[in-house]
């Protein structure tokens, strides 16, 4: 496949056949997520792959859980929040495979002042989301789908707790992995025009 039609043709998949994903293709699609720019070559990212067992058992349990009070928190009534959270923890638990990426806060620059100390965490959040679509487009490349889930953003804590993570990984994002069963339609995109502005650049 031309690589630019692999770009503008992987799409996110929600839905997937109920199939393994082999192992020997996940590994190949995360070594390329490592081949991602990243700041100072720092590659601060780490990968964990969660099968179905105790531990997603866990995992999902605990997030679900601080998902529901969020939405509490928010005002939702309780029978709209269920029916939420449900549906989110059914997905968790039905994805083939999971991957959680981290930034390991422990490859950072330490810098003195909080200036350059958050562009510096600015720069390792950058690092890890070009590993964590890196990733997509590999899966996409092998045949593979996949839907980047930001929950763990939001119960970081509960995260580490259910796999046991160290101290200094932050968990940034869970991307479910798959044989897609969807083919969805494309989403619609700003038009260039909208997002780009020439400056000293022939139109
Ligand atoms: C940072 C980030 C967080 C996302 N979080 C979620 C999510 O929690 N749940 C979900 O279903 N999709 C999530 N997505 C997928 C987007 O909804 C999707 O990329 C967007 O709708 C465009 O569709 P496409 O990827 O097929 O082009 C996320 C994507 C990104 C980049």
């Amino acid at each position: 496949m031309h690589s630019l039609a692999l770009l503008e043709g992987r799409r996110t998949v929600r839905l997937f056949e109920d199939r393994e994903v082999p192992r020997n293709l996940l590994v190949r699609a995360l070594e390329a997520a490592t081949w991602a720019p990243s700041a100072h070559n720092s590659q601060p990212w780490r990968f964990t792959v969660i099968g179905k067992g105790e531990a997603r058992r866990r995992l999902v349990e605990s997030m679900s859980l601080r998902f529901m009070e969020d939405l509490l928190n928010d005002g939702v009534p309780r029978s709209e929040a269920e029916l939420i959270v449900s549906a989110s923890k059914e997905r968790f638990t039905r994805a083939p495979a999971l991957v959680l990426f981290c930034l390991a806060r422990g490859d950072l620059e330490d810098y003195p002042d909080e200036r350059r100390r958050s562009a510096e965490r600015i720069m390792g959040v950058q690092s890890l989301a070009a590993a964590i679509e890196n990733f997509l487009l590999a899966l996409h490349a092998l045949g593979l789908a996949g839907c980047w889930r930001c929950a763990p953003l939001f119960c970081p804590g509960e995260v580490k707790a259910a796999l046991g993570l160290p101290e200094d990984h932050e968990p940034q994002a869970i991307v479910e992995v798959g044989y897609p069963a969807e083919r969805p339609e494309k989403p619609a995109r700003r038009p260039l025009s909208e997002v780009l502005r020439l400056v000293d650049f022939p139109s």
